[in-house]
């Protein structure tokens, strides 16, 4: 495509407009927005769409959704009596451990702490971090799981196949049982909740707002939980504590057929669509990506911990993102989906270009998420996903 015809995109978007701010890496606006909680308790979001019915109930007219579904009636688990809930958990020791064992997971070294509030914490300080760290994550996990539980029951009533109306309904029981188990987990065991984090609040309500029925799939299947899988698969590798290993394993191996689900679904769809059409897909799964790497940042822990802002603002400044393993590896997945769907280099190539940017296109060959639908459920070893 040339310039003049890219100028005539009329969909084009600033990033201003696709993510409220022009520069993607400002660092005070990505730190300042951090989530709180309703004061009402609730927190309603319209949903835009319109139930569709179909005739046609021809099952396995989709083939590869067809044998998805009776996969996935197979593959059912119980939250309540599958999973060794009488194990003990003492937090403390296991956020010792894990220091213990990966000291690199705590990111942080002198040269990056000099000069902040943090140079002087002693080992009940960092310690409490670690704490409110795994609080935190695990509080992010619990409100994820309720929003692919809202959007999944979107798909239910607004996706035109029978095929994939059955297959999305074993997804909504799947994540209800996502949201039992992490609850559970949280409050018998961890020390307390989060608030939902607010850049992924933003997302989940866009997601759930949109009224074009693809987008919810865009934004759920491939984009949260792209990134939740290899956020699940990051904390399996780390943690040796033998209850939340086992639920996070089983998570994973329905958030491997999950994300599944969402390329087979789009990948005819998305194949015919026009450029500016593509476009729009382009620019929502860049506001998600940018939402979901915001997010990371964990607001609300440097908030309840009370470390000012000068310091925050110090210490996020030494960290670059496009340099930490950790974020750049919550890409492994979606990059790879995204090029599936065509929507790396559709409408001239514009989230190659962003996503260049953001240092995670190298991703670009990975397996996708079509060749490991089986992924965890074999008991394979963890690291093929996330070595
Ligand atoms: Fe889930
Ligand atoms: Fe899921």
């Amino acid at each position: 495509m040339t310039t003049t015809e890219r100028e005539e995109t009329p969909e084009m978007r600033s990033t201003e407009q696709i993510i409220g701010r022009s520069d993607v890496n400002d660092l005070e606006a990505i730190l300042s927005f951090i989530g709180k909680q309703d004061e009402s308790g609730k927190h309603n979001v319209v949903d835009n769409c319109e139930a569709e019915f179909t005739w046609d109930y021809e099952k396995g007219r989709l083939q590869k959704l067809d044998k998805l579904y009776e996969k996935a009636k197979g593959a059912q688990w119980n939250g309540n009596t599958d999973l060794p809930w009488h194990i003990e958990v003492d937090q403390e020791a296991v956020v010792m451990e894990n220091f213990a064992t990966h000291p690199e997971q705590m990111g942080w070294n002198d040269d990056m702490l000099e000069g902040t509030s943090l140079a002087k914490w002693s080992e009940k300080e960092w310690l409490q971090f670690g704490v409110e760290n795994q609080n935190w994550t695990l509080s992010q996990f619990m409100h994820g799981e309720q929003g692919a539980l809202l959007c999944t029951a979107k798909i239910v009533e607004t996706v035109p196949w029978i095929d994939a109306k059955y297959y999305a309904a074993t997804q909504v029981v799947d994540e209800a049982r996502h949201v039992e188990v992490f609850s559970r987990y949280l409050d018998t065991k961890m020390s307390g909740h989060y608030p939902l984090n607010g850049h992924l609040g933003l997302l989940l309500d866009d997601i759930i707002a949109d009224s074009r029925w693809d987008m919810t799939y865009l934004g759920m299947q491939i984009m949260v939980e792209g990134l939740a899988l290899a956020a699940f698969g990051f904390m399996h590798q780390l943690t040796q504590e033998p209850l939340l290993k086992q639920l996070l394993r089983y998570v994973m191996a329905d958030e491997a057929r999950h994300v599944a689900f969402g390329v087979l679904s789009l990948q005819e769809l998305y194949s015919e669509l026009s450029a500016s059409e593509m476009r729009e897909r382009q620019e929502f799964a860049f506001e998600a990506a940018v939402r979901m790497r915001d997010r990371l940042r964990s607001q609300e822990v440097w908030d309840r911990m009370g470390v000012p802002w000068n310091d925050v603002m110090t210490l996020m400044g030494r960290q670059d993102p496009n340099q930490d393993d950790f974020q750049i590896l919550l890409f492994s997945k979606i990059v790879p989906n995204l090029r599936k769907l065509g929507l790396l280099d559709a409408a001239d190539g514009w989230l190659r270009e962003k996503f260049t940017e953001m240092g995670v296109i190298a991703f670009e060959h990975l397996s996708d998420s079509t060749e490991d639908e089986d992924a965890f459920a074999d008991g394979s070893p963890v690291s093929r996903q996330v070595a």
